[in-house]
Order: structure tokens, then sequence, then C-alpha cells
């Protein structure tokens, strides 16, 4: 989230302050080449790891281009993930072949399809917009969910001829598609199954502390923040990030978790090619709409002020509406996760009509759900289990 922009100024100052001795190590370290992944795309490291790849585009009905990524099965079961804040498809696949969930998903057959939010590194494009321009970063999360999502469900659907897909969303990839569903519930129908990792709906829990301390001010800081901060100078950051990373575990690792958490399940060696690839464009819109529902305790939609009454109808936004959604929810949550709550998570399973599992995972940190070693014992054979379970069921009766 917005830890990456002070990231990104802490690792541009470091950048600066180191820069001739900078030189040597990266020259040192291009030739070992030890960190080869934190420099490739998705692609190239798809590739690398000997799957099958392929990229494709769709335009959304408010002229948003986006780049998604698939690993395709053509005789498998659908399954779509969806990435969290700043993050990008890559955070499916980032820990290798037999450990990350994209690669597992495809090792068991499925067809896997891996979205893209707009604003991030491979949806930098509108049809009228530079993404150098303010107009570009008008969007919160809503959109994300109202237009991205459909776009993506619909033209997967198109392509492999199918009725429904499974849906596989991390922290703000469960925010979406609650808005989503509860926003155009028609899409209830090409949904099989929802499985929310870190879901993050209502947020009056939550206990990181820099999210309280921006939250607090969300209101404010927006109106001083750039559109697109986590956008600008992520470049250099992914250059020089996953050797300062390496050189300064402690330091980086302390921003993250006063964001994250202290406990985590991460191997220390995943850390430069994480920070290789995260963070990726968001709009600050995006934060600060997370920002207001720390504050109200509420789930609903983004609050302009006085704006309102013109974007609305009303003074107030209105709340989403969780009991539109009828597909079978799947909520992953833990009691270490710093930005999804346990009592928030119960608030959400409360309000949700089709609850199918809820798993509580003790000692799971936010972004365990995709770095961590054992994710695969605790999380990933679980997730298979339950769409196979599902598959079966649907084609017995
Ligand atoms: C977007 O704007 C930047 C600088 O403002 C410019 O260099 C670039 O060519 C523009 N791109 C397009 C596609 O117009
Ligand atoms: C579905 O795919 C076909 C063939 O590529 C295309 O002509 C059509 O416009 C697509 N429909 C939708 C709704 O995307
Ligand atoms: C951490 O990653 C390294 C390099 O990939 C590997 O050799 C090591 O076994 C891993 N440690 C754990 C605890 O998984
Ligand atoms: C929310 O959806 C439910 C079920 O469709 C409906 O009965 C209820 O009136 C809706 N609530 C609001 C506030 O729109």
């Amino acid at each position: 989230m917005y830890v990456y922009t002070l990231l990104s100024i802490f690792a541009l100052l470091l950048a600066v302050e180191c820069g001739s001795l900078w030189n040597m190590f990266t020259d040192i370290l291009d030739n070992i080449g030890k960190y080869e992944d934190a420099h490739l795309n998705i692609n190239q490291l798809i590739f690398k790891y000997g799957y099958d790849f392929e990229e494709h585009q769709v335009v959304t009905e408010d002229s948003y281009v986006i780049n998604f990524h698939r690993i395709p099965n053509e005789n498998g079961p659908v399954v779509f993930l969806m990435h969290g804040i700043a993050d990008s498809a890559d955070c499916w696949i980032l820990q290798g072949p037999s450990i990350s969930l994209g690669y597992l998903l495809a090792d068991e057959g499925f067809d896997v399809w891996m979205g893209n939010a707009r604003g991030n590194k491979y949806c930098t494009k509108h049809a009228f917009y530079n993404h150098t321009s303010e107009e570009f970063w008008k969007f919160t999360w809503e959109e994300i969910g109202l237009y991205d999502l459909p776009a993506m469900i619909d033209y997967i659907l198109n392509v492999t001829g199918r009725e429904s897909l499974y849906y596989i969303g991390h922290s703000q990839g469960t925010t979406i598609s609650y808005v989503l569903l509860s926003m155009k519930p028609e899409y209830n129908q090409k949904i099989n199954l929802m499985i929310s990792l870190a879901p993050v709906a209502w947020m009056g829990n939550v206990k990181s502390p820099i999210v309280q301390t921006f939250s607090s001010t969300a209101n404010e800081l927006s109106s001083v923040l750039d559109y697109s901060i986590l956008s600008s100078g992520t470049d250099l950051f992914h250059k020089v990030s996953p050797y300062l990373c390496t050189w300064l575990m402690v330091k980086c690792e302390n921003i993250l978790f006063t964001l994250m958490g202290h406990e985590h399940r991460i191997n220390d060696t995943l850390w430069p090619i994480i920070f290789g690839h995260v963070p990726t464009g968001s709009s600050t819109l995006q934060l600060v709409h997370y920002g207001q529902l720390v504050n109200s305790n509420r789930f609903c939609r983004f609050d302009y002020g006085v704006e309102n009454i013109d974007r609305y109808g009303q003074a107030t936004p209105s709340d989403y509406n969780i009991s539109m959604i009828e597909v079978p929810v799947v909520l992953y949550y833990s009691d270490k996760d710093l930005l999804s709550d346990v009592q928030d998570v119960m608030k959400l399973k409360s309000k949700l009509t089709n609850v199918l599992d809820n798993i509580f995972l003790s000692d799971f940190g936010h972004l365990d759900y995709l770095y961590a070693a054992d994710a695969y014992d605790l999380v990933y054979n679980r997730i298979i289990g339950q769409i196979r379970k599902f598959e079966k069921d649907v084609n017995s009766t």
C-alpha cells in the first residue's frame, strides 16, 4: 500500500547517497545474476520455468486498456486470480514452480488467468488519457470492481466458451469482487465459487499503525498528494530495491512490517525478488477510499464530500449491498493480519448470505497468502480441494 511510497523515497535517497558504491555493486551483482527473477517480467518468468504463457488485452467500458495473463489449459476449469493494491499478476508466481499458487493451479490442470487492475505496470494505457495526466488516475477500487473485473471476466468466458469461472482474490482483489457482485449482481451467474484471501471490506478494526495514522488524515492527504503517487519513481525503485533490501534487510523489513505485521513465514531470500516486482501503480484515491472505511467503519462508496450530491444524488455515499452476493464464498483470514482484521472479517461473514467455509489461520500475515514458504500446506492445497469438490458436486448433479 502507501508504505511503498515511503519505501520508494527511502530507496531513492539511499540510491543517491550510495551512487558510486552502488554502480560497483550492481556490476558485480548483475554478473552473478543472482536475482534474475527480480528483474524478469511475468512472461519471461513463466517461460523460464517452462510453462505456456499468453497475454490478453481488453478495453473497459470507461476506456482503460487492461493487459492480463494466462497459463492456458483449454480442458481445465477456469480459475481467475486477482491481486491486491499496488500489486500485479506477478504476485501469483514469484515463489516459482511447485510453490506459487499460479503454477500449482496450472500443475493441477486448471486454466489459470491472472488479472491486472488499471494503473498497474501492465495497465498504463487509456483510449484518451495519457497515464502521466491526472485524469487517468481519477479512480478508486470501485471502478476496478465495476469496470476492469467485468471486462476481464466477460473476455475470459468468451475465449474459453465457459459460462462461469472460479474467482480467487487477495486483499483488494477481494474488495473489488464484493463491489462487483453487489453493484452488478448479474455477475453472480458468472462465478462458481469465490475464494477470498485476506478479505477486506469493513476496516474499522484494522490494527496496522501506519494505516491508522494515514486514515485519520486520508481526506486531507488526498488533496496534497499526487494522484499517481504510487506510480512515480517505481522504475528506479525496482532497479535498486532488490539490492537495497539485501544489504539492509532489517530496514526494508521494518517499514514493511509496520504495515503488514511482524509475523510472517516468508523465506528471506524471496524479499529481493518481491521488491523487484512491487510496488506497481495504484491511484492515491484507492488508499484514501480505504482510509475512509477505517474512519467510518462502513463498507461504502467513496465519499466525495460536497460532490456527493452531484455524483450520487445523495449527501452521503451508500453502503455496498453485500446481501446481493449470491456466489458461495470461502473466507481465509488470520489473527496476525494487520490489514484484514478478524473482527472485520466476522462482520463481513455475518452479512454474506452464502459463506461456504471460513478458514482461520493462526499466525498468518497479509502477504503470507502469496509468499509464505508453507502456503501450500496451509492454504493452496485447501483451495485446490475446494475447487475440485465444487467441480465434482456440480458434475454429479
Ligand atoms: C504522455 O506524456 C508524456 C509526458 O507528459 C510524453 O512524454 C508522452 O509522449 C505522452 N504519451 C502519449 C502516448 O501521448
Ligand atoms: C467474443 O469473441 C469473438 C471472437 O473473438 C468476438 O468477435 C466477440 O466480439 C466477443 N464477444 C464479446 C462479448 O467479447
Ligand atoms: C529459502 O530459499 C532458499 C533459496 O531458494 C532455499 O535454498 C531454502 O531451502 C529456503 N528455506 C526454506 C525454509 O524454505
Ligand atoms: C440489499 O439487497 C437485498 C437483497 O437483494 C434487498 O432486499 C435490500 O433491500 C437491499 N438493501 C438496500 C439498502 O438496497
